[in-house]
């Protein structure tokens, strides 16, 4: 039996939004300090709502299907919405990753954060609390 369930190895074997926005509104990269993987996404954002998300990632396919179920889950939201989207939130749409796959779930939400501070600092616009003093993952 595969440690991976079936939405998992979907998300992995076809990922969704994959790729790169060359005039992105929003672009933010994190490292992986777990493994040394690394992911970029990049955003259009038209009045506040997420009008186009893709990511690209040298990770492994946790981070893939992870990354690619986050991109389904906020496209077409605002920019508010995204901002409450956890890892776990991420891995529950998956219905579930091994316990040792956790930390490549992060990678995923802590690259839409970054992505929306650098939108919120390019736009001279106030940082929202949440993000205020966020600084990506250590550790899972
Ligand atoms: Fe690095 Fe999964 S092992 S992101």
């Amino acid at each position: 039996m595969s440690l991976y369930t079936d939405k998992v190895m979907d998300h992995f074997e076809n990922p969704r939004n994959v790729g790169v926005i060359e005039d992105a509104d929003a672009v933010g990269e994190v490292g992986n300090p777990m493994c040394g993987d690394i992911m970029k996404m990049y955003l259009k954002i038209d009045n506040d709502v997420i009008t186009d998300i893709k990511f690209k990632t040298f990770g492994c396919g946790s981070a893939i299907a992870t990354s690619s179920m986050a991109t389904e889950l906020i496209k077409g939201k605002t920019l508010d919405e995204a901002l409450e989207l956890t890892n776990k939130a991420v891995v529950d749409a998956l219905e579930g990753l091994p316990a040792r796959k956790i930390h490549c779930s992060v990678l995923a939400e802590d690259a839409i954060k970054v992505a929306l501070i650098d939108y919120y600092t390019k736009n001279g616009r106030e940082l929202p609390e949440s993000l205020v003093g966020f600084e990506p993952h250590e550790e899972e």
